[in-house]
């Protein structure tokens, strides 16, 4: 009996240790002075040690979460382990959009430049449906119309910084999502399916906006690539979901699992490697590219997404900065 335990523990063992192993590491050495980073959802998890390498490289970071009591507490943990002072926290939640233009008008008025942009908080959605402050499904609102409209308001700025990079905290979750409804992003028309489900959707509108903003930056040095961190021992399971699934997740993970440091791997490399500086569009995993579902494809599901996301987060004219000016193209050719 114990005999069969060890060897079970012995295959379990080796198996975290093969994943964690065989986890794409950023390698680069690019140091960051004189570069400013805003880091959503950098009070835990991987978005906390993504802030901390990107404060390792001396770039000022700027830790935008919900919990500021929570947040500073990393940021003075960040400070003291990397000797980087630039290191502040800004409230933003991502699920209220009142919260989400305050934030950005905020880093508008303060701040000169911007030159990485990571779209990381996150939650996995609740049992039962719930409504944000604006009426929104609370995971698709907290996911990805927060970041939408953050991304948009910002663009200016990262236009003014160029080369700049945004980077969009995805999940392989997306391919449990069949289908990307434009005409029913909050689950009114439809039952809405639980919290994987919403979560996986959630993700999949994550990829398709990454792919439609690339495409609508084509002519500028600002690129928006997205990724799916591996699976990573956080605190994203412990918040949400039935006891039951907190509990089998757990134990997944308990198996199969990154620690944080290794989970925010991918973010570093799309936001500093040289290797990545030109590429725009993409979807990685373990710092490589990596293969998307069907359904994140469809380039038309994404242009229908961007333009109800506008509708919905109430985008207005002047926080319009993706449209290239007439010269743009005349100038890219000349
Ligand atoms: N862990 C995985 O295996 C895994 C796999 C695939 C993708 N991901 C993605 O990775 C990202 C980070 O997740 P994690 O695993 O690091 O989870 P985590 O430890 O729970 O961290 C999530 C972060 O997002 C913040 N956040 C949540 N809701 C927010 C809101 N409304 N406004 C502002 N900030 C909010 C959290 O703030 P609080 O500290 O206040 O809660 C926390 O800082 C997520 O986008 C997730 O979908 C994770
Ligand atoms: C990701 O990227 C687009 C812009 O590319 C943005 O509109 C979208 O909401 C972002 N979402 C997240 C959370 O990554
Ligand atoms: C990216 O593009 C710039 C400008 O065109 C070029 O100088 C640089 O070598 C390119 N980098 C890579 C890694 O291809």
């Amino acid at each position: 009996m114990w005999g069969w335990f060890a060897s079970l523990l012995a295959v379990l063992l080796g198996a975290k240790y093969y994943y964690r192993a065989t986890s794409g590491v950023c390698r680069s050495k690019r140091r960051l002075d004189g570069k400013t980073a805003i880091v959503t959802g950098s009070s835990a998890g991987i978005g906390k040690e993504a802030a901390r390498d990107l404060a390792q490289r001396g770039a000022r970071v700027i830790l935008a979460c919900r919990n500021v009591q929570k947040a500073q507490a990393v940021a003075d943990d960040i400070i003291a382990t990397t000797g980087n002072k630039q290191v502040i926290v800004r409230q933003v939640d991502t699920s209220d959009l009142t919260s989400v233009r305050k934030f950005a008008k905020g880093i508008l008025d303060t701040e000169a430049a911007l030159h990485i942009l990571v779209n990381n908080a996150g939650i996995l959605g609740p049992d039962e449906k719930k409504v944000s402050a604006d009426g929104l499904e609370l995971t698709v609102a907290t996911n990805h119309f927060g970041h939408f409209l953050l991304t948009n308001m910002l663009l200016e700025l990262l236009k003014s910084s160029e080369p700049s990079r945004i980077v969009n905290v995805s999940s392989k979750g997306h391919f449990a999502c069949k289908k990307v409804d434009a005409k029913d992003l909050n689950f009114e028309k439809r039952a809405y399916p639980g919290s994987m489900q919403t979560y996986c959707h959630s993700k999949a509108c994550n990829i398709l906006f990454t792919l439609e903003l690339a495409d609508k930056l084509r002519n500028t040095r600002v690129t928006a690539n997205c990724l799916h961190p591996g699976l990573v021992m956080t605190e994203i399971m412990s918040k949400e979901g039935s006891f039951l699934f907190r509990y089998l997740s757990w134990l997944l993970f308990l198996i199969t699992s990154k620690d944080e440091k290794l989970g925010a791997q991918t973010i570093i490399y799309l936001a500093v490697d040289e290797d990545v500086e030109n590429v725009s569009g993409k979807y990685f995993s373990d710092c490589k590219v990596a293969p998307t579902s069907q359904v994140v494809k469809d380039r038309t599901v994404a242009l229908e997404l961007w333009e109800a996301s506008e509708q919905l987060v109430k985008l207005s004219s002047e926080d319009v900065h993706y449209k290239g000016k007439p010269t743009d193209d005349a100038q890219q050719k000349a």
